[in-house]
Formats: C-alpha cells, sequence, structure tokens
C-alpha cells in the first residue's frame, strides 16, 4: 500500500489536499502550542523518544508517534518542523544524512546531501589570479549547492507509516499562524539581518523593521505555501512546478547557477552503512560522502588498544591519545575522501586494525605530535546544523543530521518561497590546500565536479550492544562533529556515563591542520596547562556541536538528553 502512495506521489497524481481537513494537533491551547512551550533537557520515557534543537520539533516528533507514527514518521515531521521553528539550520534548501535501524535488524542510509548544479566547475571560486574568493563560497546565491531535503524526506517515506499531508501539517500551521521565537533565536536573526538583506532580492519574513525580541511571533507566510504545494503536489512541489521556478527566479536575479533540470534531476540516494566494532559494541555510521562515519572508525580503533578507562575521564593521558587519534584520522579526510560515486574513496583500508596501528606506531605519550610530520596516510588503493535523535516503541532507531551548513545559509532567501538556501558549496575543497568556513582542507578527491556531493562531516550514528539498540546520537559543529560524536561514545562505553553527561561534558578538538587543540571554555584548566607544557597549543572556543542523544536503559526506558548548549529539548512519553 505504501508503495502505491509513493508511486502516486511521485507521478504527482495525488489530488489536492485540502490543508484544513488534515487534523492538526499544532495551535494556542493545543497538544503542541507554538505560543507556550519550554525546554526540557532530559527523561526516561518508556516508549518513544525523540531529542532535537527546538521544543516545538520535539513535542511534533512525540505527538506523531503517539498517534500512530514510528520514527520514520517523527523524522520527517520533525525536519519539517524545524524547517520552520529553527530557520539556522532545519531547513528544505538544505540536505543532510538519515541513518537508520528497523526493528527488524535492517539498516538504511539515505544520503540527500546537497550536489554541485551542472554549470559548477573546478576553480568556479578562483580569481584570475587563482586566489580563493571566500565570500563566493560561503554567501550569496553562487553558494548553493541542489537542495536535498525534500527528496530525502519522501525517500525516507518508504518505511513511514502516516501519510505525508499529516506529516507536514504541524510545519504548514506553525509557518502560517507562526510560533514565538526564544531569546537565541531573536539574537541569531537579529544578527544575519544585514546579510539577509545583502543576499536576498526580494522582501524576507527574517528581517523586521525593529530588531526581534525574545517573545515575537514569526510568521512565514511563503514558507507556509511552499510547503502546501509539496503537500499537494509530492516531492514535485519542490523539485518542479512553482517552486522550481521561484527558484530558478532567485538564482538568475542574483549570480545564481541552479537550474530547472538541477532541481529535477536531483534524487536522494541510499547508502550502505559504515559499521565496526568498538570494545564488544557495534556501531554503524554513515559513509561517504560523509567522511564523519570513517573518522569515527578510525579514532576508536586507534585507541582501542589502550586502557583508556583506566587513564581516567579527560586526564592528561587520556586527551592526549585521543588528540593524537583525531591528528592522524583528519590528515587521511584531507586527502583521501569524498563523493564516492565520483571519487574512489579506500574505505576498506583507512579502517583496516592493521592500517591503523601503523598509523599510530609514531606516537609519543607525553610529547605533542606535529602535523608536519604526520601526513595522511600512503594507500595504495586506487556553523549551523542540526541533529534528531528518536527512538520509537517498535524498536526502530532514526539518526539524522542535516543543514544548510553555516548558520542560516546562505542568508539568500527564495523570493516568494520563503526558505533560506544552503551555502555548502563551502564544504569541497575550492582550490587544493586552502582552508574552508571549518579551517578543513581538502584536494583532488574533494574537488568540484558537476553533479558531485562535497565531502561532509556529519554523522549520524547508532550502537548496539549485545546486538540490541542501545544508543542514537549525533550533533552538529562542522568538522568538530566526528570528534563531538567519538567523545560521546567513548564516554558513554569507557568512562560509563549516562546520556546527559557523556553529550555536555566539556569537549577538545584537533583536525591535523591548523595544529592547535581547541577547547571549550570548561575544559580543565590543570589539563590545558599540563598539555601546554607537552608542546600543544591550545585555543579555547565557543561550544563545540549540539548533540542529541538517547541511550536505552537494561530495564527498556529510553534515557535522552539534550544539549545545554542551545535551546535543544526532549520529549516523549
Ligand atoms: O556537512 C558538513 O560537514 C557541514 N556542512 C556541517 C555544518 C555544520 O555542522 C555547521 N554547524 N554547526
Amino acid at each position: 500500500m505504501r508503495k502505491i502512495v509513493i508511486l502516486l506521489l511521485a507521478a504527482g497524481c495525488i489530488q489536492s489536499v485540502n490543508s484544513q481537513s488534515v487534523p492538526s494537533f499544532v495551535g494556542a491551547g493545543k497538544t503542541v502550542d507554538p505560543y507556550k512551550y519550554s525546554i526540557v533537557k532530559k527523561g526516561e520515557f518508556n516508549k518513544a523518544a525523540v531529542s532535537c534543537a527546538h521544543p516545538l520539533a520535539s513535542e511534533i516528533g512525540a505527538a506523531i508517534m503517539k498517534k500512530g507514527g514510528n520514527a520514520f514518521d517523527a523524522s520527517i515531521a520533525m525536519q519539517l518542523a524545524l524547517a520552520v521553528v529553527y530557520p539556522g539550520a532545519g531547513n528544505i534548501g538544505g540536505g543532510g544524512f538519515l541513518l537508520a535501524r528497523k526493528s527488524n535488524g535492517e539498516l538504511i542510509g539515505i544520503d540527500y546531501r546537497e550536489a554541485a548544479p551542472s554549470k559548477a566547475s573546478r576553480d568556479m571560486y578562483l580569481d584570475k589570479n587563482g586566489n580563493v574568493q571566500m565570500a563566493l563560497s560561503q554567501t550569496g546565491h553562487l553558494a548553493s549547492g541542489i537542495p536535498g531535503t525534500i527528496a530525502g524526506l519522501f525517500a525516507t517515506l518508504d518505511y513511514a507509516k502516516l501519510p505525508f499531508k499529516q506529516l507536514i501539517q504541524p510545519a504548514i500551521d506553525l509557518a502560517e499562524k507562526g510560533f514565538v521565537i526564544s531569546e537565541r533565536e531573536a539574537a541569531g536573526l537579529n544578527s544575519t539581518r544585514e546579510s539577509f538583506i545583502k543576499y536576498s532580492t526580494r522582501p524576507t519574513a527574517f528581517v523586521k523593521e525593529n530588531k526581534w525580541k525574545a517573545g515575537d511571533t514569526l510568521v512565514q507566510k511563503e514558507l507556509a505555501a511552499t510547503l502546501k504545494r509539496v503537500q499537494k503536489e509530492g516531492a514535485k512541489g519542490f523539485y518542479e512546478g512553482e517552486t522550481a521556478k521561484l527558484i530558478v527566479e532567485e538564482m538568475q536575479r542574483g549570480n545564481g547557477i541552479i537550474t530547472l533540470d538541477d532541481l529535477k534531476d536531483y534524487t536522494a540516494k541510499l547508502r550502505s552503512p559504515l559499521e565496526f566494532d568498538y570494545r564488544g559494541h557495534h556501531i554503524i555510521s554513515f559513509a561517504p560522502p560523509s567522511s564523519g562515519g570513517i573518522l569515527i572508525a578510525q579514532m576508536l580503533k586507534m585507541i582501542e588498544k589502550y586502557p583508556v578507562s583506566s587513564y581516567g575521564f579527560q586526564t592528561v593521558k587520556s586527551v592526549q591519545l585521543m588528540i593524537e587519534a583525531e591528528r592522524r584520522a583528519y590528515a587521511d579526510r584531507a586527502e583521501h575522501m569524498g563523493d564516492p560515486d565520483f571519487y574512489n574513496v579506500p574505505v576498506k583500508t583507512l579502517i583496516d586494525e592493521t592500517y591503523l596501528a601503523k598509523r599510530m606506531s609514531d606516537y609519543t605519550p607525553d610529547k605533542a605530535g606535529s602535523s608536519t610530520s604526520v601526513k595522511a596516510g600512503v594507500i595504495k588503493e586506487s556553523e549551523e546544523t542540526t541533529h534528531i535523535s528518536i527512538m520509537d516503541d517498535d524498536g526502530n532507531m532514526v539518526s539524522v543530521t542535516y543543514t544548510l551548513n553555516g548558520g542560516y545559509g546562505s542568508r539568500t532567501v527564495v523570493g516568494g518561497a520563503g526558505f533560506i538556501l544552503n551555502n555548502e558549496m563551502d564544504d569541497f575543497s575550492v582550490k587544493p590546500g586552502a582552508p574552508n568556513m571549518y579551517g578543513a582542507v581538502g584536494g583532488e578527491a574533494n574537488s568540484i565536479q558537476p553533479g558531485k556531493r562535497m565531502l561532509s562531516s556529519m554523522v549520524p550514528t547508532l550502537i548496539l550492544k549485545n546486538n540490541k539498540p542501545y544508543v542514537v546520537v549525533g550533533t552538529p559543529g562542522g568538522t568538530t562533529i566526528p570528534t563531538s560524536v567519538y567523545q560521546a561514545i567513548v564516554n558513554i562505553i569507557d568512562f560509563s556515563m549516562n546520556a546527559d553527561d557523556a553529550i555536555n561534558k566539556p569537549k577538545f578538538h584537533h583536525q591535523w591542520l591548523p595544529d592547535e587543540v581547541m577547547v571549550e571554555k570548561d575544559f580543565d584548566a590543570d589539563v590545558k596547562k599540563q598539555l601546554q607544557a607537552m608542546g600543544y597549543k591550545i585555543s579555547e572556543r565557543a561550544a563545540i556541536g549540539r548533540t542529541e542523544a538517547i541511550r536505552i536503559l537494561p530495564n527498556g526506558k529510553r534515557e535522552t538528553a539534550a544539549d545545554k548548549r542551545g535551546d535543544d529539548s526532549v520529549a516523549g512519553f
């Protein structure tokens, strides 16, 4: 039955859906009240649980499951809701990855990463002297890849139970009638105001005459109309017809290159998840075009032969070991990883135990390594993203990370369609060795080619224990994503932490280049001093990631935690 519905949707044969006819649980005084909501940082739920960046989206996810939906239904409704209530990263103009394990053990990886437009070319961000014009890959019309999110949601629908028109209705209501914004959102919109004006060619709902303040209502009529077209016409309501026309017209008013054919030809792809074991646990993670799964496999495998728990949590000894694994993994990222449909990524070798042992052979405890001497391994084989963790009553685990790339993406809002486009082209290596907005470097493997998907760090992840669901985890944070997930896993497995501690303890990050360790402000000052004495350059930085985790307790309860670093919130029952 489901297949038939999808085929009909794909063919655009579904008859007009009157949005008023779909019962909604979103509204003043209803189950989800957009004018009155609160942040819940943790909870233990008997049946179903979610954690994500915004309380309204979390409440919608839980309500969908209460109404008979499964974790896949919840992931669709939550991504659409976040596209309205969390415009800095929630999106329909971006892309992402969904990783799931069904209750019957089947693994699913959906890649809806943005792709380079057909008119993109290797040197498109270089001036005539070969210098990188960073502003072009990071802001405005030329910065956008072809959006993948809507295609990803329709690919996810294959595993869902409820009709799409029902899953999208909460987002339509939130966009049409508005919701109350938090202090954090008000600050985000105010600080982006000038770029919205500069990079959008039409007035947008995100720019207000006076400054936004907490408690203001954000109404997005144009976005509501776009969502209604998707409700009525399926994916075609985005990739063809009116919405596609509005995107292309926006491109033509700016210096953009996305065409009607680019949109029509975009497809989400199924990817086999990357699997490995760590200290008796089975880890399932995302394969290229995300670098994340390979990176966490490399880092965990590099430290596995060391008795990390006996070193103690964030002692100099455990932190130094973990940093050196990070350095080596990120060196490989720069050289060997890219879109597997365009570049032969040597996945097997990169996570091979003998290869990884060799990578760590020059590790010297008590002495800082150096990124001049540590290079990528030789292989002979040819801030703002957002994460959703969901576990339903049937035992389905769903982990989704999706993004516009930077906060509020390219800052170009599609005129008449009301959504922000991504600035994901910056995740390509625009010139060999030139750092992108996260300081990541790359080369041939991640060079720009038409249709190619830019290398990502996003890594939705699942852990099984005794072959049973144990943890759903993931985070935003650009290149810090794999280190955050790696540290959350080590916190749970090596240091026996609960979900809340595992995600909220201070973090540290090394990405090979620049050769420095970034630490959060609350990182232990004494450990920092000792690492500096060993020769590490340490810099303090703002929050690293916003991780959401669910851990299944032996009694079956879903221990659910939302990151303290934002408005992130859990819900469940
Ligand atoms: O795919 C990537 O790796 C980046 N575009 C993710 C961006 C991100 O996490 C920004 N958030 N803080």
